[in-house]
């Protein structure tokens, strides 16, 4: 029997049952519904709807429930639809008749919208303190291998040297918008939907208000209808996080690439490499693979999402059930891709040799030459074809582009640039690789994250305050 049977009078048939029932996956939002629930309570004695002494017995019953599920103790009995269900159903055996009041003024529709925003809000937090972490592994690095250089790219070929750390802080600046924007929707999600009842509140006299402020919700809602429907925070986190995945993705990219014979400018620790089961000489970087690997679920479990909210007409459909299994999936996998690569990279050695002899490739010189030309007043167009002619001359003979340049009669005298270092050396302009705006580039970035820090630290209330009483 369910606890909405009374109007039906046959139970649920086994195929509808297997589909609909989410207890299986849902299970996980426990300690939020408990923590909802509790704070719903609280909000029953305020409106007279409930006396303390009931209050206090359901809180008790629902502190009862927390611990059997801590415990792994709580045993599913064959109605538990959801963990809503499962959780109420537990509480009435428990409180009796005083536990069959816990539902009052209340629908699971308010009340899975607020577990599953204090369980996002969770996620959120987690998944913004492994990305911090990952972030700080990046930027400590850089900073250690000052003032280590390679090839920068374009197209994959090679283009200008730029130091490690600039190259390693770009993706650090990358992550760090992806911590912003979990923030961002932090920010929005942190609304309380409890009170807005089925879809249109309820006649009893309650205070949607002091529930949010229990809860540690920065604001309440303020249509019904919107606050059983929007699963907008849901959606947002999924492309926060998938977004962060494409970010690791590339950076996965980077590391099998990096560590190949052929680049031979990285390798990762053993702890952090896997061998073959034929190939006793192989290395093999799998934990990048994996992270490039991932993004794709994580794309997946944001486009199913936004195809399942489309077209759906107000307010709560039961389509919206389909958001727990995205986020659970983003959540962990995400997790797991960010500890992984902030191990990885915590275990990397770079070739420094094999970076820097990469680096001093005399083409990246070219356009070092042609700056100089301008320099002295050469225009661009113009000074880019006179060394464009060189670099065509070497190609086709098959000589050092340096040994061209020294033999020729104008441009010989630049014959210095092609020293090591001397090209990455002589970045200026702000932004840049070069060592001189290196200094500006740590300050901006420290400015940033401490932005990040302060942001964090203004953050939700924490809404574990004690829930349990005594009633005001
Ligand atoms: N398990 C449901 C969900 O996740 C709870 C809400 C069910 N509400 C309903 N009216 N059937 O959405």
């Amino acid at each position: 029997m369910t606890l909405w049977s009374g109007r039906f009078s046959s139970a649920m048939g086994r195929g509808l049952w297997d589909l609909s029932e989410s207890f299986s996956f849902d299970h996980v939002l426990y300690p939020y519904d408990v923590l909802g629930s509790k704070a719903h309570v609280r909000g029953l004695v305020r409106a007279g709807l409930v006396s303390a002494d009931e209050g206090t017995t359901l809180l008790g019953a629902l502190d009862a429930v927390l611990a059997e599920f801590n415990e792994g103790a709580f045993v599913r009995s064959s109605s538990d639809e959801d963990v809503h269900m499962a959780i109420e159903r537990r509480v009435i055996e428990l409180a009796g008749d005083v536990g069959a009041k816990l539902h009052t003024a209340r629908s699971r529709n308010d009340q899975v919208a607020t577990t599953f925003r204090l369980f996002t809000l969770h996620a959120v937090a987690d998944v913004v303190a492994a990305t911090l972490e990952l972030i700080d592994v990046l930027v400590a690095i850089g900073e250690r291998h000052e003032p280590v250089y390679l090839p920068g790219y374009t197209h994959l070929q090679r283009a200008q040297p730029v130091r490690l750390s600039h190259h390693l802080n770009a993706h650090a600046w990358a992550l760090l918008r992806d911590v912003d924007r979990l923030l961002d929707a932090r920010d929005r999600m942190n609304v309380s939907p409890l009170g807005a009842g089925a879809l249109a509140g309820t006649s009893l006299p309650i205070d949607p208000s002091y529930v949010a402020d229990v809860l540690g919700f920065a604001a309440v809602f303020t249509n019904s209808l919107d606050a059983v429907s929007d699963r907008d925070f849901v959606a947002e986190t999924l492309f926060d996080i998938a977004l962060l995945g494409v970010h690791l993705s590339r950076m996965g990219e980077e590391l099998v690439l990096w560590t190949t014979t052929e680049f031979n400018f990285a390798s990762l620790g053993d702890d952090f490499t896997t061998g073959s089961s034929m190939l006793p000489q192989k290395k093999n970087s799998d934990v990048a693979e994996l992270a490039r690997a991932k993004s794709g679920r994580l794309v997946g479990n944001l486009t199913g999402l936004l195809v399942t909210l489309k077209g759906l007409p107000l307010s709560y459909n039961r389509d919206l059930q389909e958001d727990k299994e995205p986020l659970l999936d983003s959540y962990r996998h995400v997790t797991l891709v960010l500890a992984a690569l902030t191990g990885a990279y915590g275990s990397i050695t770079f070739n420094e040799e094999a970076m820097a002899a990469a680096a001093d490739d005399p083409f990246m010189v070219a356009i070092d030459i042609a700056e100089e030309l301008v320099s002295e007043g050469v225009p661009f167009r113009q000074a880019h074809e006179q060394v464009g002619k060189l670099v065509g001359e070497a190609v086709h003979t098959g000589r050092s582009f340096r040994d061209v340049v020294a033999e020729d009669s104008d441009l010989q005298r630049f014959a210095e640039l092609f020293g090591p270092g001397v090209a990455l050396g002589r970045r200026r302009s702000p932004g840049s690789s070069g060592p001189q705006s290196a200094a500006e580039q740590r300050r901006l970035l420290s400015v940033a994250r401490a932005r990040v820090d302060d942001r964090l630290a203004e953050g939700v209330e924490d809404s574990s305050e004690d829930l349990a009483g005594p009633f005001l």
